[in-house]
């Protein structure tokens, strides 16, 4: 497609198939140079496709063109999805209650990854007031960066906050949290049949980009394989069964949580434990899109414009916080990570009926298992904290890891 016109054309047609609302013209612009740029990295490449992680690496995270990093926020009622900090105070007010007692264990340091627009950071912040002595953000997107900065400003936070870059800055000690971070890492995606492997690559055809199963595997993916061959009984899975694999986010935490000598880390997310990862019935993989609220599966469609994420194996993170000297802390569904806290019993209800039904339509967005309560779960460990320690968070689901 050469032809700016003819983009926006194809665009408005996806969305209209979508049934959601019109990109703004400058968005329109963004998605356009992001298409050509894209387009010239796969011409460019040999056998004229990028691996799929690649692909969303840049339509997520191209420094001045990607979905995180090219726009204000994507997050919350006016952005394409939101999230437990986003719906309610009752999500940080349940993370204050399980953290202030461990924060005197680490000095007080919290670290926070992928900190959308410092909303959590802000209400950690204001609970445990006294308790946090310093507050670290890693976030990769320069536009989140300053909205963060922006809020906790505004709320008169600043003064404890750091952003850091490079795993070398994190502290000794401290407790790491993360919020739907972990799912917005890429995963490699790939298939099998009877003496085959093949990757999930983008390639593009009449004009758009769509997905393609090479036999090429990346280097990434075939280290991943060999690691994991006595893992998997391929016999048990049918031709078409897509799995998903994520040795970037182990990579990714190995390389920020080795720096901390000692402390806790709690990761919450949508995600299963490996045997309900690996079901018959998640055939098709994890992957989804988001675009103004709408939940879809056209994941080469709207460049830049849509969220494309994909559900974390928490045995795989497990498995490698463990090779760590980490010690599980923790594993238990959201909807027990919020009601074991508490927070409920405590709760008084607004006076006003809107604002009453709004807090009751936000409990339970968070809590019912067709919502957030299930799906997302939350995982915790520990490093040299001591064998007894109690555990951060409940053990609920340990068994299933
Ligand atoms: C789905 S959003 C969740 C934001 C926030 N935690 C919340 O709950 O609203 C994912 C966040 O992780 C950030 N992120 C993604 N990959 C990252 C990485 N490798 N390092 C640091 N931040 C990252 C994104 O920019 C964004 O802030």
């Amino acid at each position: 497609m050469n032809h700016f016109s003819d983009y926006e054309q194809r665009l408005k047609q996806q969305l209209k198939a979508l049934d959601v609302r019109q990109p703004s013209i400058r968005e329109v612009h963004r998605s356009w140079a992001l298409f050509q740029k894209l387009s010239q990295l796969i011409e460019r490449s040999a056998n004229q496709e990028v691996e799929f992680t690649e692909w969303l690496e840049h339509i997520l995270y191209h420094p001045d063109l990607g979905y995180y990093t090219a726009q204000k926020s994507v997050i919350g009622e006016k952005g394409d999805f939101i999230t437990a900090p986003e719906i309610s105070h009752l999500f940080a007010d349940s993370l204050s209650h399980w953290l202030q007692s461990k924060l005197a264990l680490v000095d007080g340091v919290l670290v926070e990854f992928g900190a959308g627009n410092g909303t959590l950071a802000t209400q950690l912040l204001q609970r445990l007031d006294g308790h946090v002595t310093r507050y670290y953000i890693v976030e990769i997107s320069e536009s989140l960066k300053r909205l963060q900065h922006e809020n906790l400003a505004e709320a008169g936070l600043l003064n404890y906050v750091t952003w850091i870059d490079n795993p070398k800055q994190m502290p000794s000690s401290a407790i790491a949290i993360g919020n739907e971070v972990l799912d917005a890492i890429p995963a490699h995606r790939f298939k099998r049949n009877t003496n085959q492997f093949y990757e999930a690559k983008v390639r593009q055809e009449d004009g758009l980009f769509k997905v393609t199963w090479s036999e090429d595997l990346s280097n990434e993916l075939g280290l991943w394989l060999q690691q994991h061959s006595d893992k998997f009984d391929w016999a048990d899975y049918s031709q078409d069964y897509i799995f998903e694999a994520s040795p970037k986010r182990t990579q990714w935490l190995q390389q920020w949580l080795s720096q901390l000598e000692q402390g806790y880390c709690l990761f919450i997310d949508y995600g299963y434990s490996a045997d309900e990862f690996f079901s018959p019935e998640r055939h098709t993989g994890t992957y989804q899109a988001f675009y103004s609220h709408r939940r879809h599966e056209h994941l080469t469609a709207l460049p830049g414009l849509q969220d494309v994420t994909s559900h974390v194996n928490f045995s795989e993170i497990c498995a490698t916080l463990e090779l760590g000297q980490w010690q599980l802390s923790g594993f238990c569904s959201q909807s027990e990570l919020i009601l074991a806290s508490g927070v409920l019993n405590d709760l008084v209800l607004p006076k006003e009926l809107n604002a009453r039904i709004e807090m009751s339509q936000a409990i339970q967005k968070l809590m019912l298992p067709g919502e957030m309560g299930e799906t997302v779960k939350a995982i915790a460990f520990s490093h040299n904290i001591g064998q007894n320690a109690p555990s951060l968070i409940p053990m609920q689901l340990a068994k299933r890891l």
